[in-house]
């Protein structure tokens, strides 16, 4: 093992100080296991994105069908592959009419970036608005959109024009003006503990931007196919967005991304120059199929209905003195605490007593709670059970 850890700290580049060692033999359903067949109920999912757990069988189904028929064949758009087109046309059929068309990329990051990049096609502005505590990836234009700036100034120059808001500020909302291409807005922050938009910021959001023809643009990379309790964050607001970018939990566990809009936006993309966004492995048909069964299995298993209980069975377990509030919505919770000094020490005794937890990019004083939207009453209860013991 001293081996295996060497090898992978010293040739796999590191990005946290002091990661967990987890050594991943196997997952299914809620449980990953380690090389010592130790299983841990996962109360991450993988960061929102194992929607279904850990290999579903539709989804697995699928992937292995697929690889079975072709893997890669051409860069994104130029051939008719039916992994592809079904996804968009599910995707079109669970939507609002006005985000019928979609443009697949690999990530969440690289769907910003085609938001973006399109919200400048459609009204040739450049200003790029964003919200204070913001997370909408790593990439060099998604990070001049980050609403934190320990993240960013080692990497300035950044994208010029971006500007940043407070999410949930009505004033701070006088700042778009007709110079203004677009507003990114999440409707759950999800880098700082999962905070909602609440509908009057995001009425007067939707007044100023019609006023000012500047386009929404809603991240719903984390909030997507169901975490919230519905398909779309979106659908617990009165707005619907101009362009919707979603990844993560799309794919059940597969790397997918999306930018969505209506027909006539994505239609600039092909002139003036042609070509107006380019990925070679967007849109992988491994990835589609995986988002397909992913979410024809989301529909068809009454998924989203069974949400809220699991919410509300969450909110009633999880009452202790340590625990200031329970914040987000759905299977998206943010449990904040009294003392940040002890998230950590929570984490790491949870993960010993079989149970994964993880943390906040902004915030240290909370820790996530997003399981596999298929976790069960009795897996809620038992995670709960060793959480509320390392709490003591
Ligand atoms: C709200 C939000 N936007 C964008 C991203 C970036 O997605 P990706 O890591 O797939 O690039 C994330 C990832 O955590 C996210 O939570």
């Amino acid at each position: 093992m001293t081996d295996i850890i060497n090898i992978y700290k010293k040739y796999q580049a590191q990005t946290f100080p002091s990661p967990s060692l987890l050594h991943v033999k196997s997952a299914s359903g809620s449980y990953i296991k380690d090389y010592d067949n130790k299983e841990y109920l996962d109360f991450v999912a993988g960061v929102s994105a194992c929607s279904l757990g850990h290999c579903n069988e539709q989804v697995t189904t699928a992937v292995q069908d697929q690889i079975n028929k072709y893997s890669h064949v051409m860069v994104y758009g130029e051939y008719i592959q039916d992994p592809q087109y079904k996804l968009a046309k599910l995707l079109a059929d669970n939507l609002p009419d006005s985000l019928s068309t979609t443009y697949f990329t690999n990530s969440g990051a690289e769907a910003i970036e085609g938001a973006i990049k399109l919200s400048k096609r459609i009204n040739k502005r450049s200003e790029i608005i964003f919200c204070k505590n913001s997370y909408h990836g790593s990439t060099h234009g998604a990070l001049s959109i980050m609403g934190n700036e320990e993240y960013k100034s080692n990497y300035r120059p950044l994208l010029p024009n971006c500007n940043q808001i407070i999410y949930n500020n009505i004033e701070s909302l006088k700042k778009i003006t007709d110079k203004t291409s677009a507003v990114v807005v999440e409707t759950i922050q999800g880098a700082s503990g999962f905070i909602e938009a609440s509908q009057d910021f995001l009425n007067q959001l939707k007044k100023i931007c019609s006023v000012n023809d500047v386009l929404i643009i809603f991240d719903e990379i984390q909030t997507c196919f169901g975490r919230t309790g519905k398909l779309f964050g979106f659908e617990n607001t009165d707005l619907i967005p101009d362009i919707l970018c979603i990844a993560k939990g799309m794919g059940g566990g597969f790397p997918i991304g999306a930018f969505i809009s209506s027909w006539d936006n994505m239609n600039k993309l092909t002139h003036n120059p042609k070509l107006g966004h380019i990925t070679t492995f967007g849109g992988h048909p491994i990835g589609c199929v995986a988002s397909h069964a992913t979410l024809d299995y989301i529909l068809n298993n009454n998924i989203i209905k069974d949400i809220n209980e699991k919410e509300m069975l969450f909110r009633e377990l999880l009452v202790h003195t340590k625990i200031r509030s329970i914040s987000g919505k759905g299977l998206m919770l943010s449990l904040d605490l009294y003392d940040n000094l002890e998230t950590n020490k929570i984490v790491e005794n949870c993960m010993k007593d079989g149970l994964l937890l993880f943390y906040f990019l902004f915030n240290d004083s909370s820790i996530r709670i997003t399981p596999p939207l298929t976790i069960t009453l009795d897996e809620i209860q038992k995670g709960c059970e060793i959480l509320l013991k390392n709490l003591d």
